[in-house]
């Protein structure tokens, strides 16, 4: 439980509301600007963006502290500052030497990037006005407070304040604005999800520190598609996009090797193909151990479960491990049919087929559901050379021809223990 306080704000404190009412338009008569985006060239970013910036557009950048929300958007600014665009940062967290020397690492220096640092936002409002910018970050709003409420900066009340006048301030003048939000240990609580509903596009910063991937993944966005995730690698020079996901997360995949099956799972709406790795052993102790990395543990019990019911393959004295390689997280699903083929894989210690993708859910039946969005997991993983593709029967039936991918339908796992593990299947001749 967070106590708000509710301030009565006196009158005249406020900025007008964002639009006044207008007049009844026919929808058909409406008409239309040719759409304008600044375009910052990283085209990652520019991607989960929905192809650019739009003018008086509010940005929510959320992510854990440390993961690169600054950088981003230092270099981001820097591109457009490049391109003629004046830009305005204000940080209510580091000094104007602290930002310098994360510039100077990136090797940022761009003549129209300006910097202000405070955290009072009517103070800052007066300096836009002098500098008249044509981009702002505000960096993060929980460092930032408005005087007409008088709750601690980083609370509740607070941060709606200060982002509803930011939005404000964005619809009058046109000019964008990007919030820096952290997502705090609570959670939800006072972060970036209390603006969610707010601004106009959100995007979220994933993936661990032990990883050099960071993944920017747009959750919602009022000018474009939520389908995209940008993925970069951090360097010591700053974040550096990565142009093809799918082949970097399949780069080091051991081959001809048990346990290891890839899927073309979604990100959004974007397929990308990763990697599951498990390991089957027997457990030394008696206490045998489940442990999964970017996967639902409960998933995977339930899985083995399902194993041991529907084709009698009893785990239950093994250890087992999961992982999805590159620190990603897989909450599909969809993944299911992969990560039962890495452990039968794994426990058998027989490989799979490595030009094979598969995809589809488990159900408590041992039935093998369709998943949505089959063609375009498909061709993600015909671009990346694989030949063969197991997916539910269902799914199968509801595809046309995939070109050069050969389909096999199952319909339960049975069925996929017999493709894949059975001596006399057509799949376990073919070139590991
Ligand atoms: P930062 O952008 O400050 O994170 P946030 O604003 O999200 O809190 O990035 C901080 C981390 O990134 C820090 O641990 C150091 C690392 N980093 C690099 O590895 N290379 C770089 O060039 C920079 C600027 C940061
Ligand atoms: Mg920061």
């Amino acid at each position: 439980m967070v106590e708000e306080v509710e301030e009565p704000s006196e009158p005249g404190m406020k900025e007008p509301v964002f639009f006044s009412i207008s007049e009844p338009e026919n929808i058909s008569a409406i008409s239309l600007a040719p759409e304008m985006r600044l375009k910052t060239g990283i085209a990652e970013f520019d991607r989960t963006l929905g192809g650019g910036i739009v003018p008086g557009s509010m940005i929510l950048i959320g992510g854990d502290p440390g993961i690169g929300k600054s950088t981003l958007i230092l270099q981001a600014l820097d591109r457009l500052s490049c391109k003629g665009f004046c830009s305005l940062y204000l940080s209510g967290e580091e000094s104007a030497q602290q930002i310098k020397l994360r510039a100077d690492r990136i090797s940022v220096h761009s003549e129209n990037l300006y910097v202000v640092t405070g955290t009072c936002l009517e103070e800052f409002t007066k300096k836009i006005d002098n500098q008249r910018p044509d981009v702002i970050a505000v960096d993060s709003i929980q460092t930032i407070y408005t005087n007409t409420i008088a709750s601690a900066p980083g609370s509740v009340g607070q941060v709606r304040e200060v982002a509803s006048r930011l939005m404000g301030f964005a619809k009058k003048t046109g000019i964008p604005i990007f919030l820096i939000g952290h997502v705090n240990k609570e959670g939800a609580i006072a972060g970036p999800k209390v603006l969610e509903h707010m601004v106009d596009t959100v995007l979220y910063f994933e993936g661990d520190m032990g990883h050099l991937y960071r993944i920017v993944r747009s959750i919602k966005n009022r000018y474009g598609s939520t389908n995209e995730i940008g993925v970069f690698e951090m360097k010591d020079t700053g974040l550096r996009e990565v142009g093809n996901p799918s082949s970097i997360f399949l780069d080091e995949r051991p081959l001809n090797l048990s346990g290891s099956v890839v899927i073309p799972c979604l990100e959004g709406t974007r397929p990308l193909l990763v990697e599951i790795q498990s390991l089957v052993g027997s457990s030394p102790f008696g206490m045998p151990r489940r442990t999964s990395i970017g996967i639902d543990h409960n998933r995977i019990s339930l899985l083995v479960a399902v194993l041991a019911k529907r084709i009698g393959l009893e785990l239950g004295d093994q250890d087992i491990f999961v992982n999805v390689v590159g620190g990603l997280k897989v909450d599909e699903p969809a993944a299911d049919l992969g990560i039962v083929s890495a452990m039968i894989s794994s426990f058998l210690n027989r490989p799979v087929d490595r030009k094979l993708v598969m995809f589809g859910e488990v159900g408590l039946a041992g039935e093998i559901r369709g998943v949505s969005r089959a063609g375009l997991r498909i061709r993600e993983a015909k671009k990346l050379g694989f030949s063969r593709c197991l997916l539910s029967k269902n799914s199968l039936n509801s595809l046309g021809s995939q070109g050069k991918m050969e389909l096999l339908g199952l319909e339960s796992i049975q069925d996929l223990y017999e493709l894949l593990f059975n001596p006399d299947s057509i799949l376990t001749s073919v070139t590991r």
